[in-house]
């Protein structure tokens, strides 16, 4: 038999179908297969299942009446989906001959999960800290942290991820993940984009740049419809104070999956990759010997924080050997760290004790910033807490699209949108131009046939009718932006960056700071860099070398030195619903009779206030008594306000955030029975224990940030 030759100028299910053709061309069922493909539209989806290491079907020698083809299809008639249909196709000893000369079809199948070393499941630690220590207005202890002998951090981004390991072997390097981009004017990448590929079934087909290649060419050949792609789906956790971990999260077809799965899934081919990692570089390390570390937005809620948590666990990080890194703290570490190194554009700066900065982590999805001084023994003290909002560099590609909408019209770029390769093209074009983009630039951008075709009127005459006049002009298979109108773009995002920024600098806190420190990828942007600088006239604006990869080496050396950062502000005043004896004042509405004695209810037992500076390690404690004799458990439930001095839970502004309950089986002392709750909040995540303390057993409770508590 003649070797099938693929002709690339085909569709990939075309040179599927002549493959197919070829192999069953003297065989009995190519009727009844041609058949089918004249009277349907098929679209072969690629199946999944084969193990990992299993030698695939086409190159293994078969014996008579094996499967030699298994595929699922999705039949579809006039557009709609008429049934699922399952096909086999049985060798012949003629195709036993001819097996070794035929070209392999296309198969992606799910990677192999890395366990490097099945462990017993141990008390998670999140919110659960293994001693109590301290009673209010003591000074603060520090808990005595262990050596790790390896740190890995993973930075979990918007739009970018990576991971980097310190051993303490090699104490002197921080080593970074490198990724094929795939693309020839770049070779490599030390990190790579959060996009996640699944198959029908969740399992991982790749993660980063090859899952981004895969689904381009599965959107090329329309065969995206049995794959899952999730790509910038950080956001969704961004502003929320209660996180729901089934939240949906849409794949590329609007396909919804638990937002639990799809992080944990793409937190896991991270890990994985760095395990791969390790043994390409014949490093040996006992998974038990890794603390963790990833890194949240400082200015995300701790139900957003305790969820990346759980996603990490899931992921097969032990909750013991994971901690969590602030951003912008660890980039303003690195910056520390590295001081005599990393900065770029003739700058150089001395963290000499006593000095200030403000450091500013702009991302692709938010604009995260923190303000810290130097001390002595070279630590770090926040000064203001974290500020800052989902102002990232995605902004501008988001505002772009809304202005093509406007003129376009919305179904036109919606019917656009589901021509997923040419959107995926029209996506990197206007990423790559932006990055182009500095003070007085145009920005111009093709018009495919794909959506010119799409509109309704001459795509010139839209252009030219609307509001935007001329400031945005149509050429011959362009979309040109005047200087005006690419400054407007940009502006949305600066309006809201410097407002803020201004006002952390205008507080008493920050005064003293010299230093504004720009990291993240959107820093690279010389147009946001010209701007601080203008705006901002009276400080030095510093970008180092390597902005975008500050938050990743930051984070390792938060793992090896986990106390630097040594006290830090609270976002918001902290407390929990409790009950006292009413008194003259108290609002009627909250007059409660329970075993007749009248209480009054709802009170924000204030644990911490709004802007307080609190060591890390210092543990706050109440005791709280029981209100009923029978009471077999106590159930707090913890709220956290932007008023300082809230007095009801059920004030404006006042969220609850979580609950936590413990257990008071011994009924003996009545009402003298009594739960001491300690929560610590200098820490990156806020950790809180109660004990009964009639049994005197310790009850290790983990605080709920999640469910539903209201
Ligand atoms: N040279 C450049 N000019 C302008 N923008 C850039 C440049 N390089 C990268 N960016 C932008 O930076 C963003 C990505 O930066 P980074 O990798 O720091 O974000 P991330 O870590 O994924 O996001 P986040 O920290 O918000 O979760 C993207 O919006 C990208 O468009
Ligand atoms: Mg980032």
């Amino acid at each position: 038999m003649d070797k099938v030759k693929s002709d690339m100028s085909k569709s990939r299910k075309e040179r599927a179908l002549n493959f197919l053709m070829s192999i069953f061309v003297n065989d009995a069922y190519v009727l009844a297969f041609k058949n089918v493909l004249d009277s349907y539209k098929l679209n072969p989806l690629y199946e999944p299942k084969m193990p990992i290491d299993e030698t695939p079907r086409t190159t293994r020698k078969r014996s008579k009446g094996e499967k030699l083809f298994e595929c699922e299809y999705k039949v579809i008639r006039k557009g709609e989906e008429v049934e699922d249909a399952h096909m086999d196709w049985e060798s012949s000893y003629s195709d036993m001959e001819r097996q070794t000369d035929v070209p392999k079809p296309k198969y992606y199948e799910p990677k192999k999960i890395l366990d490097p070393k099945p462990r017993p499941v141990r008390q998670a630690q999140v919110a659960v800290p293994k001693r109590i220590y301290g009673r209010p207005g003591e000074e603060g202890s520090k808990e005595n942290e262990e050596e790790w002998p390896v740190v890995v951090a993973l930075d979990f981004g918007t739009t970018y991820s990576g991971y980097a390991f310190w051993r303490k072997e090699n104490p002197s390097e921080i080593t970074t993940g490198k990724w094929n981009t795939g693309s020839k004017e770049v070779l490599e990448s030390l990190k790579t984009p959060t996009s996640l590929l699944l198959n029908q079934n969740n399992e991982v087909i790749e993660f980063g740049y090859k899952a981004e290649k895969i689904f381009k060419e599965l959107a090329e050949d329309e065969d995206d419809k049995g794959y899952r792609y999730f790509r910038q789906f950080k956001m969704t956790l961004h502003n929320e104070s209660l996180f729901d971990e089934k939240r949906p999260i849409p794949d590329h077809l609007k396909r919804p999956l638990e937002a639990l799965e799809v992080f944990s899934l793409s937190i896991r081919d991270l890990r994985d990759e760095c395990f791969r990692d390790f043994d390409n570089k014949r490093i040996k390390v006992d998974p038990d010997d890794i603390l963790w570390i990833l890194t949240v937005p400082a200015i995300w809620g701790d139900s957003a924080k305790q969820f990346m948590r759980k996603a990490a666990e899931k992921a097969g990080i032990p909750s013991d050997q994971l901690k969590l890194a602030l951003e912008p703290e660890a980039a303003a570490i690195y910056v520390m760290k590295e001081a005599k190194t990393v900065f770029g554009k003739g700058t150089v700066t001395t963290f000499n004790p006593g000095t200030k900065i403000m450091v500013a982590d702009l991302g692709g999805g938010t604009a995260d910033l923190t303000v810290l001084e130097v001390k002595e023994d070279r630590k770090m003290k926040q000064l203001h807490q974290s500020a800052g909002g989902a102002w990232g560099g995605n902004l501008i590609n988001k505002k772009i699209w809304e202005i093509m909408e406007e003129i376009f019209g919305s179904d036109v770029i919606e019917d656009f949108k589901k021509q997923t390769s040419d959107f995926m093209e029209m996506e990197s074009i206007i990423e790559l131009k932006k990055r182009d983009i500095t003070i007085g630039s145009k920005l111009e951008l093709p018009i495919f046939p794909s959506l010119s075709g799409l509109c309704k009127q001459d795509y010139r005459t839209l252009i030219k009718n609307s509001k935007y006049g001329n400031s945005v002009k149509a050429r011959t298979g362009k979309l040109r932006f005047e200087p005006d109108m690419v400054q407007k773009i940009f502006d949305l995002t600066f309006t809201n960056l410097f407002t803020v920024v201004k006002k952390v600098l205008k507080h008493v806190n920050a005064v003293g700071v010299k230093d504004i420190i720009l990291v993240g990828g959107f820093a690279q942007a010389d147009i946001i860099v010209k701007q601080f600088e203008e705006k901002f006239s009276g400080y030095k604006v510093i970008v180092p070398i390597d902005p975008v990869l500050a938050v990743l080496k930051g984070a390792v050396m938060f793992g090896q030195d986990i106390d630097i950062i040594s006290s830090r502000i609270t976002a918001h005043t902290y407390g929990f619903d409790a009950m006292r004896h009413f008194r003259d004042g108290d609002l009627r509405s909250k007059k409660r009779k329970i075993d007749n004695t009248i209480y009054c209810v709802d009170l924000f037992e204030k644990m911490v206030a709004i802007g307080e500076s609190v060591d890390v390690g210092k543990t706050f404690e109440k005791e709280v008594f029981a209100s009923s004799k029978e009471m077999k458990s106590m159930v707090l439930k913890f709220y956290q306000s932007e008023i300082k001095n809230p007095t009801y839970v059920t004030d404006p502004g006042c969220e609850c955030i979580g609950k936590l309950s413990v257990e008071m089986p011994d009924l003996s002392g009545g009402t003298e029975r009594s739960v001491m709750v300690s929560i610590k909040f200098g820490e990156t995540e806020i950790t809180v224990c109660g004990v009964d303390k009639t049994t005197g057993k310790k009850q290790e409770t983990v605080l709920d940030l999640l469910r539903d508590t209201k």
